[in-house]
């Protein structure tokens, strides 16, 4: 049996480039960018990755101009329109990890259709974190449980990292084995900072867009040959 990492997380980089390369507008990166995604999320419930987590929105991407985060948001409800129907023969669980306030509320409507309909499946859990930001998620944690203390039903004491991580969007979810980055950026940007404090990384130089099953493959025999200790020896 070959190593698959449990908890996989993928940062999808490279669209805007590769569009720029081809004369394109940043969008035709995205829409190129969200078909490769949904290849990949398929292979990757093949492969046996119980956990996927795609980095499609953070909480600093509304900088960009309003047409290209408007065309990520078009491509989000074409999916998940498509996911709702299309996509029940899938055995794959989606859940969607970020600041949903800020949300369009259509968008949050169908995030909870696709959320309640694929709860009851027994593949992978998908993740797609949109409006998300690791710091942004720590602090929201903390938070709550600071409500809880000024409640008095918690003591400040009895908060530990296992209470602090269940707090996250990510809850019960084990913590993440690999983060993937194509593109040829060697940076985190503010994604799942907690969950992968022990995770390896592997940086591609291919542009998400380009990304295939071979990619996946070659960073998956990466990813085996790796000697992970955990802090230990
Ligand atoms: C990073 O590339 C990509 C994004 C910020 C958006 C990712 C969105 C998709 C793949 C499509 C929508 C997603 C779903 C789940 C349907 P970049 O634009 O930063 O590329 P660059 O670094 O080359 O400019």
């Amino acid at each position: 049996m070959r190593k698959v990492p449990v908890n996989l997380g993928i940062i999808m980089d490279g669209n805007g480039r590769w569009a720029k390369k081809r004369g394109l507008p940043r969008q035709a990166g995205h829409v190129t960018g969200a078909q490769v995604f949904r290849k990949i999320t398929k292979y990757c419930e093949k492969c046996g990755v119980r956990y996927l987590t795609v980095y499609a929105f953070s909480t600093e991407n509304w900088r960009r101009p309003q047409d290209e985060v408007n065309a990520i948001m078009n491509l989000l409800r074409q999916y998940l329109k498509e996911s709702l129907s299309d996509f029940q023969q899938e055995n794959i669980a989606v859940r969607f990890i970020g600041n949903r306030e800020e949300l369009a509320e259509d968008i949050r409507l169908l995030i909870e259709e696709a959320e309640q309909s694929t709860a009851h499946k027994t593949g992978m859990t998908l993740n797609i974190a949109l409006n998300y930001g690791g710091q942004q998620e720590i602090t929201a944690a903390a938070r709550k449980l600071a409500q809880r203390v000024a409640a008095g039903e918690l003591d400040a004491a009895a908060i530990d990292e296992t209470m602090l991580e269940k707090a996250l969007y990510t809850e019960d979810q084990p913590p993440v084995d690999l983060i993937l980055r194509p593109s040829g950026e060697y940076r985190l940007s503010n994604f799942l900072i907690w969950q992968s404090a022990y995770a390896e990384y592997v940086f591609m130089d291919v542009l998400w867009p380009d990304f295939k099953e071979e990619d996946l493959e070659r960073a998956f025999e990466e990813y085996a040959r790796r000697d992970r200790r955990f802090g230990g020896v």
